[in-house]
């Protein structure tokens, strides 16, 4: 089964988005089939992959109140090896319609049970709160990847994030494990960048990123373009961060990935895509012409 990775943190506009868009296309962009899962009803992860969130006929929504299965909901990007689960803004009334239902918590788990089995990474974008979709994200996850803006105030807040990660590893998902603390929006100019960088070294240690995402204005742009950076501008400094992002990432997921492999060739040869291989080398060289 794909490694399940949520992006989370409560806290509003400190790269979530950005990252699961980036992360996802990267990854993809090494051959690995990627879903992202876009359960924030803002749909800036729809938006940022040229769908138009309005055009959307069955989303996350639809999924998380058992209309429809995660297959039916989800759509091609235009990059290869990228599907979508999309948002709409209809997912603000779910966490209302979900309350009632039993295991509540579990529905997105249970949804995915199927679905990511076509996958190497599903990456979900959770919105900024702890609320019902944030808790269906953490329970369906093997792993969170927590961005943290080089900013003021960066570890505040965190306290309550990983207070929920407890509560999510006691109650509803105790394989959980924090895939990394990802430094975003990172100023090479301000002295505060580097500040903050040694403070969330302190706290976190080694599972903060080797990999820090800089601030740069083509990040920036290209979700307007509704392009993930690296098929914006291929050689600008975001795209070659969230590239180094995916790469530390396989190389710190690659038992996980074998052992999916050895699983999935047992299951059926048919099923292991095209022999790629799973080791990110630095010299592999995608179908779609990015070299890394
Ligand atoms: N590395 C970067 N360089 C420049 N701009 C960035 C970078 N990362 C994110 N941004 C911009 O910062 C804003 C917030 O980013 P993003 O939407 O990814 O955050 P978020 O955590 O998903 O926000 P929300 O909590 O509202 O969901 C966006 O306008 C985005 O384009
Ligand atoms: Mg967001």
């Amino acid at each position: 089964m794909g490694k399940v990775i949520a992006i989370a943190n409560q806290k509003g506009g400190v790269g979530k988005t950005t990252t699961a868009v980036n992360l996802a296309a990267s990854l993809a962009a090494t051959e690995h089939p990627t879903l992202i899962i876009d359960i924030d009803p803002q749909a800036n992860c729809t938006s940022g992959t040229g769908l138009d969130p309005r055009s959307v006929a069955s989303s996350t929504y639809e999924v998380l109140i058992g209309d429809v299965s995660i297959d039916e909901a989800v759509r091609q990007t235009n990059v290869p090896f990228l599907d979508i689960l999309p948002s709409h803004i209809n997912l603000v009334g779910a966490e209302i319609e979900m309350i009632d239902v039993m295991e509540r918590e579990r529905i997105l788990k249970n949804a995915l049970i199927q679905a990511r089995r076509k996958y190497d990474f599903v990456v979900i974008d959770c919105p900024p709160s702890l609320g019902l979709l944030t808790l269906n994200s953490l329970t369906a996850a093997n792993s969170v990847l927590i961005p943290v803006q080089a900013e003021y105030f960066a570890l505040e807040g965190l306290g309550q994030l990983l207070n929920t990660i407890k509560i999510v590893r006691q109650h509803l998902n105790p394989e959980l494990e924090i895939e990394g603390v990802l430094l975003t929006m990172f100023d090479t100019r301000l002295r505060l960048s580097n500040q903050v960088a040694a403070e969330v070294r302190r706290y976190f240690g080694t599972k903060v990123f080797r990999t820090i995402v800089q601030r740069n204005v083509r990040i920036a742009e290209a979700p307007s373009f509704g392009k993930p950076v690296l098929f914006y501008d291929a050689t600008s400094i975001g795209a070659r961060n969230y590239i180094a992002l995916a790469k530390e990432i396989l190389r710190n997921n690659q038992r996980y990935l074998r052992q999916y492999d050895e699983t999935r060739e047992e299951a059926s040869p048919m099923m292991n895509p095209n022999g790629k291989s799973d080791t990110f080398s630095e010299s592999s060289t995608p179908a779609n012409g990015f070299t890394f």
